[in-house]
């Protein structure tokens, strides 16, 4: 199996959610998500990357923006006849699973490029126990925000947070440095690796 990464913005206590949708609204991060998951590194062979997320995230994304572009979108739900409501055009770059290892099967199935878990909370935690998550994209929201869903703990034991040139690297592409400010709210883009991966 491949190995694959975690994308995600949290604030300091690990909020990633509230009430079913994104607790802000942050243009660049936004931007920056779509940069990670959709590059293609140069030497893979593949035309496109794959995502994988939960049911209630997939719903979270305005229809008009799902499936998500030039990605392969993977669905996670526990319901088989779950209606993804998907034009004939937008099957083909989306599949449902009904667990996790099958999202990673199909991902790899799919497609030759990189593997993203794009959450939600249920999902990542599912995720960040995997040996293969070597690395967590993670833009740090520095400014007290409201959530109701939260991200696992990153444990210090697994991974370790990585430097700003290795996390341009793995993006392959550079990156605002320090805190960044949109309108009140204060962020950081980060990256941490796990300590040991083959
Ligand atoms: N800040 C961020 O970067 C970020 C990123 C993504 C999401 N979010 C936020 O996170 C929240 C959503 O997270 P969430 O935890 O509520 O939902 P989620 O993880 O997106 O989806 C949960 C659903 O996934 C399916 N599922 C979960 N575990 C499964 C398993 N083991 N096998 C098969 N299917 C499984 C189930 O679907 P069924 O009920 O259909 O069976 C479950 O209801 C929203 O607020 C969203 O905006 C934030």
């Amino acid at each position: 199996m491949t190995n694959f990464a975690l994308v995600v913005a949290a604030t300091e206590e690990l909020g990633i959610g509230l009430l079913s949708g994104l607790p802000w609204r942050i243009p660049r991060d936004m931007a920056f998500f779509k940069h990670v998951t959709t590059h293609v590194p140069e030497g893979l062979s593949a035309k496109k990357n794959a995502v994988i997320m939960g049911r209630v995230t997939w719903e979270s994304i305005p229809p008009k923006f799902r499936p998500l572009s030039d990605r392969f979108n993977i669905i996670v739900s526990r319901n088989p006849s779950y209606d993804m409501q998907l034009t004939d055009a937008e099957d083909r770059s989306t599949v449902l699973v009904s667990n996790m290892e099958d999202a990673f099967v199909e991902a790899e199935k799919q497609s030759a490029g990189r593997v993203f878990v794009i959450g939600g909370a249920q999902i990542y935690k599912i995720a960040i126990k995997h040996a293969k998550c070597t690395h967590i994209v993670l833009t740090r929201v520095r400014s007290k925000v409201d959530c109701d869903t939260f991200f696992p703990e990153i444990s210090d034991e697994e991974f370790r947070l990585a430097t700003h040139e290795e996390l341009e690297a793995y993006v392959d592409q550079p990156v605002p440095k320090g805190v960044q400010t949109h309108k009140d709210l204060q962020y950081e883009f980060t990256m941490y690796v796990r300590k040991k991966y083959m």
